[in-house]
């Protein structure tokens, strides 16, 4: 039996040896990572470094070529569909793309979860608006996603991933094709959240804004290992070079980038001397 400080020092989220490829190109490379519960945990990391691809296969949306994932001690991968739908009962999810189902207006994708769980619909609807209003989006319940804006989208699916009291929430870029302002209403939103509810969290971001406002841990993935794992404080104070690169955003230093990015990332050269470059160059002077 195990014993209740056992219990309470568990990871929610225990990641051990994960591996994951596609086409011979590695994303995952032997990744391990403990989130103890009540952590917000901030996953950094330039673009196309694995971040979703992280997310997804603790979801079980991808399944790792090797490695373990536990979730609240157990290995989803081992469990029955059913038993995992069970299971996901306990997570939020916000995708990178907001990810709402067209078809259904905003309350049934806000309250899917609970629907699903067999609430009665006149309180799945009361319990969505609640969440809107949450969100600063009341009365929009009706509208189908396709009316609304990227912005009002990504705060709908934001409702979506907290309308059931998660235990765990996953945040894929929630800052991403918000404007400034929305950028901050969002932010203070999920820090309130986790401020009352105690959630755990991982959130995937680009820039420091969260890490700033909400993260205890930080971890940067680059060339698919975690390239360090600290505190916002320590992030900030790092003289490591190449998380200097990524927190200034600066194009010049030693963040190698991947072959998709590098045609573009040739800083020093002449862009009149390159081929294609020539091309519209010679155009523009006809
Ligand atoms: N289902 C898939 N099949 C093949 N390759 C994939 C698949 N999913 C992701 N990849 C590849 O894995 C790499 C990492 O993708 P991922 O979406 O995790 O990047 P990311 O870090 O989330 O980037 P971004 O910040 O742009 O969202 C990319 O090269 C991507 O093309
Ligand atoms: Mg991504």
């Amino acid at each position: 039996m195990t014993s209740p400080l056992s219990q309470i020092t568990q990871p929610k989220i225990s990641l051990s040896h994960v591996y994951k490829s596609f086409q011979g190109r590695k994303v995952l490379d032997d990744i391990s990572l403990d989130i103890m519960p009540g952590e917000s945990h901030i996953v950094i990391g330039l673009s196309g470094a694995g971040k979703s691809v992280l997310i997804k296969c603790i979801l079980g949306l991808l399944k790792p070529d090797s490695g373990t994932i536990l979730v609240n001690g157990e290995n989803w991968l081992e469990l029955s569909v059913d038993q995992r739908l069970k299971r996901m009962a306990c997570i939020g999810m916000l995708f990178q793309g907001a990810a709402l189902f067209d078809s259904m207006p905003v309350w049934e994708n806000i309250a899917f979860v609970l629907l699903r769980q067999g609430m009665a619909k006149a309180e799945a609807v009361e319990r969505a608006e609640e969440m809107l209003e949450w969100v600063g989006l009341p009365g929009i319940a009706d509208k189908k996603p396709a009316e609304l804006s990227g912005g009002m989208k990504k705060r709908v699916g934001l409702a979506r991933a907290i309308c059931h009291r998660p235990e765990i929430i996953f945040y894929d870029e929630p800052l991403a094709g918000l404007d400034p302002v929305m950028s901050d209403v969002i932010t203070k939103l999920i820090k309130r959240l986790h401020e009352r509810m105690h959630v755990t969290s991982l959130t995937i971001a680009h820039n420091m804004k969260l890490v700033d406002a909400f993260s205890d841990q930080v971890s940067m993935l680059y060339e698919g290992k975690i390239y360090q794992q600290l505190s916002a404080a320590e992030l900030r104070l790092s003289t490591d070079p190449l998380l200097r690169q990524f927190i200034e955003g600066r194009a010049e230093g030693p963040i190698r980038f991947s072959s998709e990015a590098t045609d573009k990332a040739d800083l020093n050269a002449d862009p009149s001397q390159s081929r294609k470059s020539q091309t519209i160059f010679n155009k523009e002077r006809v």
